[in-house]
């Protein structure tokens, strides 16, 4: 069937602008309860979730992105130890599994050979259970887990992964309170706040959605550029990965994320006027920090973009330049500060003219090794 493209040019575009409905129908029945609960995820969760102590994430691309996030999410609320991998890495390791580690493959459609090939290893090696993540409910990912959790994205066309991304990672927040609750580290009241957090998340996605005319600014001088370099920290570091992989799979920029404490390492090497370093810079107790990574770019004649909160201070210069979202939101920051990055992308695509929808040499699911 023609899906209808309403106001939109590309597919991309419609699914970006899609992102809080997206959230929005994917944490529906949490929205109408007071609590969450393990049958969420099928109806074995509970008996499965009760045995794990830790968690092992596997996935590629966008959605391994979606699994790193998630790796502070499960320590720092539900003190669960988590590990990702990329599954095609893992496949090929000799890995010593635990059997009460349970394995979570987060998968847009569902079909990618290395994830479905990695959590079949998994199993061979001895771990016990399986969840999927998934936006595809026909999908091979789905009928080999044991327990699953259907993000309802609707169907995503663009090649580059955006509304199953935020959609990924609105799941593994829900997983990660669930997880928390089970494992006594959330009080009833605190489980409440979590969840009003959560509902709140559509109209702060609504909220993020609204800088694009500033992004749009700022596209026609990254179009000119030939690399760029993405900076965060915490669990802002996968967010600037997810920016900078966006940013090379339409505009064909190379774009590197690094993690702003390892600038001094290497990357600092290569700042100079024509590279352009996005930074990733909410008002967490890590922006300190950041700020001085920042100030050590701007001393080698480094240009800074920073995408900020509204409470963020920082100083613009003609050198840093500052776009600022709404609030600082807490846990739910790495998900409100990927908007910015995805909209800097399709801009610049836009600007340079290339199939935004379907970027050269690359495929929405690759189900071939
Ligand atoms: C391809 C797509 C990406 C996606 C990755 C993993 O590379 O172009 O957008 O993130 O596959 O796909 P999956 O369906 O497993 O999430």
């Amino acid at each position: 069937d023609a899906i209808d493209m309403g106001p939109y040019d590309h597919f991309m575009q419609k699914e970006i602008f899609e992102q809080p409905s997206a959230v929005a129908n994917t944490l529906e029945m949490v929205f109408n309860a007071q609590s969450v609960s393990p049958g969420l995820f099928g109806n074995a969760a509970e008996k499965i979730f009760s045995k794990t102590h830790s968690l092992l994430i596997l996935a590629c691309g966008t959605s391994y992105h979606a699994g790193l996030v998630a790796r502070y999410w499960m320590e720092s609320v539900a003190g669960l130890p988590c590990a990702v991998e990329i599954a095609s890495e893992y496949r090929y390791r000799n890995p010593v599994a635990d059997p009460h580690t349970l394995v979570v493959g987060i998968s847009q459609s569902g079909e990618t050979a290395d994830t479905l090939a990695a959590m079949n290893y998994a199993k061979q090696l001895g771990h016990l259970h399986s969840l999927a993540i998934c936006n595809v409910a026909e999908s091979a990912l789905i009928r080999q887990t044991d327990l699953r959790f259907l993000t309802r994205a609707g169907p995503e066309i663009g090649v580059a992964s955006t509304k199953a991304f935020t959609t990924q990672l609105a799941s593994l927040l829900l997983l990660t309170v669930l997880l928390a609750k089970m494992r006594n580290k959330l009080s009833i009241e605190k489980e409440r706040e979590m969840i009003a957090m959560l509902r709140h998340l559509p109209a702060a996605l609504q909220a993020s959605l609204q800088i694009e005319p500033e992004v749009q600014e700022w596209s026609q001088r990254f179009s000119e550029k030939r690399h760029a370099l993405f900076l965060g920290r915490g669990m802002h570091y996968p967010i600037a990965m997810e920016g900078a992989l966006k940013l090379k799979e339409i505009s064909y920029i190379h774009a590197e994320a690094y993690a702003s404490g390892e600038l001094k390492h290497g990357p600092l090497a290569l700042v100079d006027r024509d590279m352009p370093v996005v930074a990733i810079a909410p008002n967490d107790q890590l922006l300190g920090k950041l700020k001085s990574n920042l100030q050590e770019v701007n001393a080698r004649g480094g240009e800074l973009y920073v995408f900020a909160d509204a409470d963020t201070e920082i100083e613009e210069s003609d050198s840093l330049h500052v776009i600022r979202l709404a609030e600082h939101a807490g846990i739910l920051s790495p998900i409100l500060h990927t908007i910015p990055l995805q909209l800097l992308a399709y801009h610049v695509a836009l600007v340079k003219g290339t199939d935004v929808d379907k970027p050269r040499n690359l495929a929405k699911a690759v189900t071939v090794e």
